[in-house]
């Protein structure tokens, strides 16, 4: 397949394009402004070679990536971006609650407008499936598992944006026959995250750098850790299924508290030889204290099921994160 990947220069999309590159076959552009991903962060996963909006060549598999830099919000960056596309991956976005917070109507703009203008391209340009990079914010507050049938109530200005994104993908699929999919992933660790903020990546950074661990709240808090590879996997397959204008949610069905991933990763970092101490901030405004999934509907419709242990996750993103070090 011919596929577009908005930032593709990011956690999420490089890991995408890794396993695309691996699996053969498929031609692949992004789209991306470098505002955090870098040409650098690309190069880590797949040769790459870069065009100007105007001289966009023809996508041909198994060719280098074919990196466009712009910003999703130009509409004449998406119109170039889709050309001869078979399904768009949209990761590229205002990511997380505290970025929103400070700036909601950049969140907004980014994340809103900008999907829009991405959908709208496609449409344009007749292109069928497109894969949104939802997140369990939409649902905001609620008494876990969350899943898709439950009632939106975003408590902070990305979760209004993600669920806004949702609702046009859903639009799309009504109104256009754009097979749309958002995928609410939870929260994604995994080798490739050295510039994420996200609890994993953040406490092995801190650690590798002699730092005290901050964690917010007493640590009871709970989220649902999932391993990158078993997300790609879900992107994948949302990206090839006959279906559209649906919801699904990609976790791993597991309540864990801060404090138990903070205790795994301790001990994966010691086995390394690496000391950890630790601390506690107050709680931040905007996160919500419980949340894991139900993936049934992912496992029934997509036929997913993620495979791996989060300490078999941890101890391999901690692998990574030494390797970096060392090289
Ligand atoms: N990582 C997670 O735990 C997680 C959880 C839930 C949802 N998500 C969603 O998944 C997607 C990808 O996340 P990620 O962790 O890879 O993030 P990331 O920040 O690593 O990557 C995002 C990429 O998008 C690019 N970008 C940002 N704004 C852009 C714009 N206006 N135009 C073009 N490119 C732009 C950045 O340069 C970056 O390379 C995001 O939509 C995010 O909201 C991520």
């Amino acid at each position: 397949m011919n596929w577009l990947i908005t930032g593709g220069c990011g956690f999420i999309g490089a890991r995408l394009i890794a396993r695309l590159r691996a699996e053969g076959g498929h031609a692949i552009r992004v789209l991306d402004n470098l505002s955090v991903g870098s040409r650098a962060d690309l190069d880590t996963v797949a040769e790459h070679t870069v065009h100007g909006l105007d001289r966009v060549p023809e996508l041909t598999p198994e060719q280098p990536v074919q990196l466009l830099v712009g910003d999703i919000r130009d509409p004449a960056a998406d119109r170039a971006a889709v050309q001869g596309v078979d399904v768009i991956v949209h990761l590229a976005a205002n990511t997380g609650v505290i970025p929103s917070i400070e700036s909601p109507d950049f969140d907004c703009e980014t994340n809103v407008l900008g999907t829009v203008r991405v959908l709208e391209a496609a449409r344009e340009a007749g292109v069928t499936r497109f894969v949104l990079a939802s997140s369990g914010a939409p649902l905001g507050e609620q008494t876990p598992p969350i899943h898709e049938e439950k009632l939106p109530k975003p408590v902070s200005p990305y979760g209004a944006s993600k669920l806004a994104g949702e609702a046009y993908c859903r639009v799309y699929h009504a109104c256009f026959g754009t097979r749309t999919v958002a995928l609410r992933f939870g929260n994604v660790y995994g080798p490739g995250s050295a510039n994420k903020g996200s609890l994993v990546a953040k406490l092995i950074k801190q650690a590798l750098g002699g730092e005290r661990w901050t964690i917010y709240g007493d640590g009871t808090q709970t989220r649902d850790f999932i391993y990158i590879d078993d997300l790609i996997d879900a992107i994948v397959r949302a990206a090839q299924v006959q279906t559209g204008g649906e919801i699904f949610q990609i976790a791993t069905g597991a309540e864990t508290t801060v404090n138990e991933v903070a205790d795994q990763l301790e001990t994966q970092l010691q086995l390394q030889g690496v000391s950890v101490s630790r601390g506690n901030e107050p709680a931040r405004t905007g996160e919500v204290l419980r949340n894991y999934a139900d993936i049934g509907k992912a496992r029934e419709m997509l036929g997913w099921e993620p495979s791996h242990t989060l300490a078999s996750g941890l101890a391999r993103t901690v692998e990574w994160f030494l390797e970096q070090r060392a090289s």
